[in-house]
């Protein structure tokens, strides 16, 4: 077998672990016209060409404001639970067994949907996963920064009595003028809550904003961090702390983070030995799912087999999951 399509079985069949996912992100084309029509909601487009077309993003923001469109068919439980179900199957299917997933409260709410209807539909889906294909899961609820804190402060009221299901915060949304240090407070009260912190930063914003997000809401990892490399000082960080960056390719690429992927900076991360891992984050608007988002790299950095199984080996050891199940599937690798 020639080197690279051991390289791509490797990846195929490997068990994986994903840690940056937005659930509203995996809803498919197709799904979002027959949501539209099951609850009578009108979406901005005639058929899933005109969708398809309609994913050409020049930056963050130009994806969110058809993201939190597409997200307005999602209304019942039911909805929920389909949307998710439907991001399990693409998990069976490229082999990952593990899967952290964020959802945005905020997006719903303020559409008038329930808290609790949005938390029970994604968290039945997930317990099925569990019991019926052993796939296994945690939650984790992001808050809008384009917001404001006060918002954030209502949704968390919301989520504590989900302490059950949801593991932990995250921040998302539009990162320019929206710094970590706007949800200190927030993110403070949510760890005195018992719950764990992430956010993303360093997608667009300045290493400035790691730093805040590391600094100010003691997060476990940095969603993205690509822009880290600007920043000696922090590179240095990271690389002592190991703290994990959920870097995710093909998003990088659709939001013109980067140009095209051979100009991704993943490699240089990866040879600074800072814990570096791979995700999908928004793959029914970004081109593919995990092992899309592996294949593609690989092949566009030309990635080695131990620099890929360094990829999901750290996902593993950067997951929320115990150091016994962490240490099981690793085993496995
Ligand atoms: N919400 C969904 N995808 C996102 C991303 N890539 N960055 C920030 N917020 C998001
Ligand atoms: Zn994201």
């Amino acid at each position: 077998m020639s080197e690279n399509i051991e390289i791509i079985e490797y990846i195929k069949k490997t068990p994986k672990t994903e840690l940056h996912l937005h659930i509203e992100g995996t809803l498919e084309p197709d799904h979002m016209f027959k949501l539209a029509k099951r609850n009578n909601v009108s979406i901005p487009f005639k058929n899933i060409e005109e969708v398809k077309s309609a994913y050409n993003f020049h930056n963050l923001d130009s994806f969110l404001n058809i993201y939190y469109q597409g997200s307005k068919v999602l209304i019942n439980e039911e909805d929920f639970f389909d949307l998710t179900w439907d991001y399990i199957l693409k998990c069976k299917k490229d082999n990952v067994v593990h899967t952290e997933i964020f959802f945005d409260p905020q997006t719903h709410m303020d559409r008038g949907i329930d808290f609790d209807v949005v938390i029970n539909g994604i968290y039945k889906a997930l317990s099925k996963a569990e019991n019926e294909l052993n796939i296994t899961s945690k939650i984790i609820m992001c808050f809008l920064r384009h917001l404001d804190e006060e918002s954030g402060f209502k949704v968390l009221s919301k989520a504590l009595k989900h302490k059950d299901k949801i593991i932990g915060v995250g921040l998302d949304s539009s990162e320019l003028g929206n710094p970590p240090k706007k949800f200190e407070k927030l993110f403070k009260k949510a760890i005195e809550e018992g719950f764990l912190t992430v956010a993303h930063a360093g997608e667009e914003g300045p290493p400035e904003y790691i730093w805040e997000a590391i600094n100010l809401l003691k997060i476990k990892r940095i969603d993205h961090g690509v822009q880290c490399l600007k920043d000696e000082k922090l590179v240095k960080k990271l690389k002592e702390s190991q703290i994990p960056l959920t870097v995710c390719p093909l998003s990088n690429i659709k939001l013109c983070v980067f140009d095209k992927l051979e100009e991704h900076n993943l490699k240089k991360i990866i040879n600074k030995d800072l814990m570096a891992t791979v995700n999908s984050d928004d793959p029914a608007y970004f081109g593919g799912y995990l092992n899309e988002n592996l294949l593609q790299v690989q092949s566009a950095l030309n990635l080695s087999k131990k620099e890929v199984k360094t990829l999901i080996i750290n996902s593993f050891k950067s997951s929320f999951l115990n150091e016994k199940e962490k240490n099981n599937w690793i085993s496995k690798i």
